[in-house]
């Protein structure tokens, strides 16, 4: 069906409503409460166009679209009719720096937000990148309120984990309360109380955690004010770049946008399709667990019983040579099946082939609890990639190498310590639950001097004089080893059942407990 709006003639799709067939085709009509991921909601009226022949000012957002319609979408007394809503809107949100005359000045001399307990402005905000509120002010010139703005006083909620609340800049739009509950079909959060007294939060005064929230950040990800935010991420801002990769906690394999700060530090981690979520692991369990302090950073040796700082190249050297008398079945190499298929086949490629030994063990990461693994009889050389061995139960082991992103008891019995990149680090690819191939891109930057394992075993053997391990690249690795990296698992049509079920979420990530990285999750 054919309609003219803003007099260029458009075709639109069955059911399809005026607003999305305009931005469809590069129309742009200001709006609010809608996402392109919820069901129209009519609540804020800033879509409001006139159609010839109708009476009134309809949402464009839930009028659907009909043949020989003309729509007027963007003419001055529709957008002087948007900033009379804007003011009401305005009336209880935070509006100073919105309406500041100066404002463009302050925001050349003090771009970071503030730090603030309360957001008195958006100076103050942590979203204000991205607020829309904030864009709709600038984009209608709005200059002042007809009168003074009120504000709730609500109290700054922060009892639960991972989500911070600030309702007092809570516009009502309803958009965390769809996704929750239409689209995600959870009903955590609702519209609470009546009249001025409305807000959103959850019934009987609960908690998010008690009112079983899954912690799945959508309401975040939808909320165009700074209302809802990410603890960890708030005040970094907008991340400098995304980066598309692939959830590595689980066999899930879910896709995740990593948001990175200009120092290529994670900040952020989101599901790609907000329309279907992923678990609280994948959705605020990855940045404090790549971003841990007491990531391991340097290679280090032992000397004279204390484990010591070297260069790559000494560490590599050193451990070469002490490696060499156990070439053959002294030697056992022991990774668990979180390791990325190209670090598997690199490792697999050293055991065999450089150390002669076929004492090369692939752990199974239960879903509760650290993999466990017992040192077979005889192996003397022991190179561990996690902390998968009973640090108590070393005897007979001479040399013990531990390739780890966190220290541990095992780590702190080492002979050397070689700092491993992790997922979102480095690249590769793994099989998700169904046995397909799911690529995993580097997003940023691995702490101090820490390498993707692959890399680390590559310089190993080089170190040895072995040979077959020319490969400059990933891309390399995978021709020589015939590795195919797959499609990113974007399409997913349902939750992960991790998501789900809190019970099949995973609680620790190659031998280290997540929950220690990221410690709200002690609280659910
Ligand atoms: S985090 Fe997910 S489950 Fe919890 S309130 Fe938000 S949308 Fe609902
Ligand atoms: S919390 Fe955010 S998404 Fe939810 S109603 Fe308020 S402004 Fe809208
Ligand atoms: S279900 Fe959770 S842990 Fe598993 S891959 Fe998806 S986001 Fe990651
Ligand atoms: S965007 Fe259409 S009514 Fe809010």
């Amino acid at each position: 069906m054919k309609l003219t709006i803003d007099a260029i003639e458009v075709e639109a799709r069955d059911g399809e409503s005026i607003l999305d067939c305009a931005t469809r085709h590069g129309i742009h009509i200001p709006h609010l409460c809608t996402h392109p991921n919820l069901p129209a909601f009519g609540a804020c009226r800033m879509c409001l166009v006139e159609i010839e022949g109708m009476r009134g000012y309809p949402a464009s957002c839930s009028t659907p679209a009909q043949q020989g319609m003309v729509v007027h979408a963007n003419s001055e007394k529709l957008a002087d009719l948007r900033r009379r809503i804007l003011e009401l809107i305005l009336l209880e949100h935070p509006s100073a720096c919105m309406l500041c005359a100066k404002r463009d000045l302050c925001e050349q001399f003090r771009p970071g937000a503030m730090k603030s307990g309360r957001t008195s402005g958006c100076h103050t905000c942590n979203n204000k990148d991205v607020c829309e509120v904030r864009g709709l002010s600038q984009e209608l010139r709005l200059e002042s309120l007809p009168v003074a703005p009120f504000y709730r006083n609500l109290p700054l909620e922060r009892s639960d984990p991972f989500i911070d609340r600030d309702l007092n800049l809570c516009i009502l739009c309803g958009r965390c309360v769809r996704i929750c509950k239409e689209q995600h079909g959870w009903a955590t959060i609702d519209f609470v109380g009546r009249g001025s007294q409305t807000k959103i939060g959850e019934a009987f005064g609960r908690s998010l955690v008690e009112a079983g929230c899954r912690f799945c950040g959508s309401c975040i990800d939808v909320c165009p004010t700074g209302t809802l935010s990410d603890r960890y991420a708030k005040w970094h801002g907008d991340p400098a770049e995304e980066t598309i990769t692939t959830c590595a906690y689980c066999n899930e394999a879910c896709a995740l946008a990593i948001g990175v700060s200009r120092h290529k530090r994670a900040i952020s981690a989101k599901a790609v399709n907000p329309a279907v979520p992923v678990c609280v692991l994948g959705r605020f369990a990855i940045p404090e667990f790549l971003n841990g302090p007491e990531r391991i950073k340097e290679p280090q040796a032992r000397v004279q019983q204390v484990l010591r700082p070297k260069r790559w190249i000494e560490v590599l050297a050193e451990a070469g040579e002490r490696l060499k008398p156990y070439i053959g079945d002294g030697f056992a190499l022991v990774f668990d099946d979180s390791i990325m298929r190209e670090d598997r086949a690199a490792l697999q490629a050293f055991a065999g082939g450089v150390m002669k030994s076929e004492r090369c063990y692939e752990v199974k990461t239960p879903d509760r609890g650290a993999p466990q693994f017992a040192i077979p009889e005889g192996a003397k050389a022991v190179y561990a990639l996690g902390p998968f061995l009973d640090p108590a139960a070393l005897d007979g082991v001479e040399l013990l190498i531990v390739q780890d992103c966190y220290p541990s008891p095992l780590s702190a019995k080492a002979d050397f310590v070689l700092p491993a990149a992790v997922f979102a680090e480095t690249e590769g690819s793994r099989l998700d639950s169904g046995g397909e191939p799911r690529p995993l891109h580097r997003a940023c930057q691995a702490p101090g001097r820490a390498l993707a394992d692959w890399r680390i075993v590559r310089d190993l053997a080089r170190a040895m004089g072995a040979e077959g391990f020319e490969f400059e690249s990933i891309e390399a690795l995978r021709r020589l080893y015939g590795i195919e990296s797959g499609q990113m698992k974007i399409q997913r049509g349902s939750a992960p059942a991790p998501a789900l079920d809190p019970a099949l979420r995973r609680t620790h990530f190659r031998g280290h407990s997540i929950e220690d990285k990221a410690r709200g999750l002690r609280m659910l």
